[in-house]
């Protein structure tokens, strides 16, 4: 069985406050992109394989991919086995869910093969212990997160337009970046400006949009590749808008038409920042 597992970019993430139990509470604005690594299953007697083609993630037991088929073959009691071998093309530590799309492709590509039967709501709980942001992946479509980002509520998504992806060389840890927020939009400005966002996306391409991440201010005031990039991104007349993915350090930049994301890709490239063009897409997870 062949998986498709899509990236996803945060068009808006703001953190709105500490929680209990060590993580925060996010408002966040989940789009799907065309970027995606491909995971292929096979049977196996017993066990669980991982095999990967990149050299920058450990295959092994501390993988989501690993973890993800031994959280779903305990919570079954399965006695057989499995062999994942992954084809990455979404980078790792920027911000843009490869290793949680790859943790819910395996669930739910596991679930369908050996017609396990397990509900998409049981999915998203084994999801959630895995990452906060693995229960997107499952939901399946472009949505609003909030609470860790797994209360998730339907949103129509970008309606068109291209995209491009800049990757600074900055690999970014979410814990270290969590641990060194300290400005914090209250529940209701951020709420004022995610639904500002939203009217502006559902008027898409008519005006220029803002938005808004928590993690920018302090990324860009530490590390001088993310600040010219900042710099190159205001710059860009023709984009929609524009900013950081998840904590980062992968940013985007909306434009309406493919014609002006390629000219921007070669300025990008130009300025010797690797680019990436990519479009929005309706699905996260896609079997066969
Ligand atoms: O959930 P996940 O394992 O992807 O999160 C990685 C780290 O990011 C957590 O250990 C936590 O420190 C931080 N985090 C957080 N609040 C969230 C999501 C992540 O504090 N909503």
């Amino acid at each position: 069985m062949r998986v498709k597992c899509a990236a996803k970019l945060n068009l808006y993430l703001a953190v709105t406050g500490k929680r209990d139990d060590g993580y925060h509470d996010i408002e966040t604005y989940f789009q799907p992109v065309s970027l995606h690594d491909v995971i292929d299953l096979t049977p196996v007697k017993k066990g669980i394989e991982l095999r990967g083609n990149s050299d920058a993630i450990s295959w092994d037991r501390s993988n989501l991919c690993y973890r993800a088929a031994k959280a779903l073959f305990e919570q079954v009691g399965f006695e057989g086995g499995v062999m994942i071998e992954v084809q990455k093309a979404i980078p790792a530590g920027k911000g843009l869910g490869g290793g949680s799309s790859d943790a819910a492709g395996v669930l739910v590509g596991l679930n369908e093969y050996f017609c396990f039967g397990l509900s998409k709501a049981r999915l998203a709980e084994l999801a959630l212990k895995l990452g906060s942001d693995v229960p997107f992946f499952i939901f399946g479509q472009p949505a609003i997160g909030r609470g860790r980002g797994e209360l998730l509520e339907r949103a129509d998504g970008l309606p068109g337009g291209s995209i491009l992806l800049i990757f600074p060389t900055l690999r970014i840890s979410t814990s270290e970046a969590f641990k060194k927020l300290n400005l914090m939009l209250t529940k209701t400005e951020s709420g004022f400006k995610l639904r500002r966002l939203i009217d502006g996306l559902n008027r898409f391409p008519e005006s220029k949009l803002e938005t808004y991440n928590s993690f920018s201010a302090a990324i860009v005031e530490s590390y001088p590749e993310m600040a010219g990039i900042f710099a190159f991104l205001k710059r860009e007349e023709k984009a929609v808008f524009f900013s950081l993915s998840g904590s980062g350090s992968a940013c985007f930049i909306v434009y309406e038409k493919e014609k002006e994301a390629r000219e921007a890709l070669k300025r990008v490239s130009g300025k010797g920042y690797k680019g990436l063009l990519v479009e929005p897409v309706k699905w996260t997870i896609e079997i066969g």
